[in-house]
């Protein structure tokens, strides 16, 4: 039986937990310093077996030693962003959690594969692979996925059409400067340029760059966390079950796209080592300048992270 370890009991961390545990993908542990907090939420997630179906040993811990030898580790641990706030605002104090809970997270189970959650995405990721000294291919970010669910739904819902004969890709950094592939986005493999016209397209665009914030604004005390871990269970079950999907997600790319070694969103294929291969998309002149600013901004943030672990 597998073993996946989600670290975090707050929105995203438990909501994922709930996601795994009901599609029976492994044996669950979710970790949190809160006392009592994972435990009481994984309790109430094994009272649901017998109502939903499951059979899922779902354990809550406030250490690691629970979490031993897991196959897969989700770091969900850090705040989370509140109105107003930038995912940049949040860099020092989650690089602080990550770095802790990734050098924890290195000893106790030294073959798993990462996926970091944690804001800003991109940052976190590139923390997360320096702390553990793991292979890139087992350190992942999730965020390509969830945005490219955002921009799918925003296009089914104004076409009028099924959500899933909607397929798009967005690329680059989980911040203003992602980059929706319009070239590439499909409905029913059609041109989604057939369906909506440029200027409600690019409007699309924008919303779907402004998704993370949109509910911020309307949650008003938190993020999102129901697509987030819809998202993160997409990638861990690819994983485990070695399907190879590809999904777009953070994946240290040096040379594919002209990104000189850094964790950027790019479309990967997902397989029991963690990313497999990473696909190289045509993109228009205008998708890749689109790319080339988003590096740079994930370089600079990446940069500031280097300064903080040094100081
Ligand atoms: P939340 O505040 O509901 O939960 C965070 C949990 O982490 C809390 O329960 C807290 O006690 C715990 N925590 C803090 N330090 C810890 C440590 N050292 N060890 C273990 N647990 C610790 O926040 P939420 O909504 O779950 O978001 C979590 C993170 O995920 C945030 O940074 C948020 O910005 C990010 N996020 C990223 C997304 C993405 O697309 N990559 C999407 C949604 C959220
Ligand atoms: C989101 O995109 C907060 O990054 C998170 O919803």
């Amino acid at each position: 039986m597998p073993k996946i370890t989600v670290i975090g009991a707050g929105n995203v961390g438990a909501t994922t937990v709930q996601r795994l545990a009901e599609k029976e993908m492994g044996d669950v542990v979710m970790v949190d310093i809160v006392p009592d907090l994972p435990q009481g939420k994984a309790l109430d997630m094994m009272e649901a077996g017998p109502v939903c179906g499951f059979d899922t040993r779902v354990i809550g811990a406030n250490g690691y030693e629970e979490t031993k030898d897991s196959d897969v580790v989700v770091i969900t641990s850090g705040i989370a962003r509140k109105p107003g706030m930038s995912r940049d605002d949040l860099l020092k104090t989650n690089a602080g959690i990550v770095k802790s809970v990734t050098e924890q997270v290195a000893k106790t189970s030294p073959k798993a594969v990462l996926i970091v959650v944690s804001n800003p995405l991109d940052a976190m990721t590139y923390v997360a692979h320096k702390v553990s000294g793991f292979p890139a291919e087992r350190v992942i970010g999730m965020a390509g996925v969830l945005d490219s669910a955002r921009f799918r739904a925003f296009l089914a819902m104004e076409i009028g059409v099924s959500v899933e004969d909607v397929h798009a890709t967005v690329l680059g950094g989980h911040g203003d400067t992602m980059v929706p592939v319009i070239k590439n986005t499909t409905v029913a493999g059609m041109p989604v340029t057939e369906f909506i016209p440029k200027e409600r397209l690019e409007a699309i665009v924008q919303r779907t760059r402004d998704g993370g914030a949109e509910i911020v604004k309307l949650l008003k005390t938190g993020s999102a966390y129901y697509a987030p871990s819809a998202s993160v269970a997409e990638m861990v079950e690819s994983i485990l079950k070695d399907k190879k999907r590809i999904l777009p997600c953070a994946a240290l790319c040096q040379g594919p796209y002209g990104v000189p070694g850094l964790f950027v969103g790019v479309p990967a294929v997902l397989g029991r080592g963690g990313v497999e291969r990473i696909i190289e998309m045509k993109l228009s002149d205008e998708e890749k300048a689109g790319l080339q600013k988003s590096v740079a901004a994930v370089k600079e943030l990446c940069e500031t992270v280097d300064k903080l672990m040094a100081a």
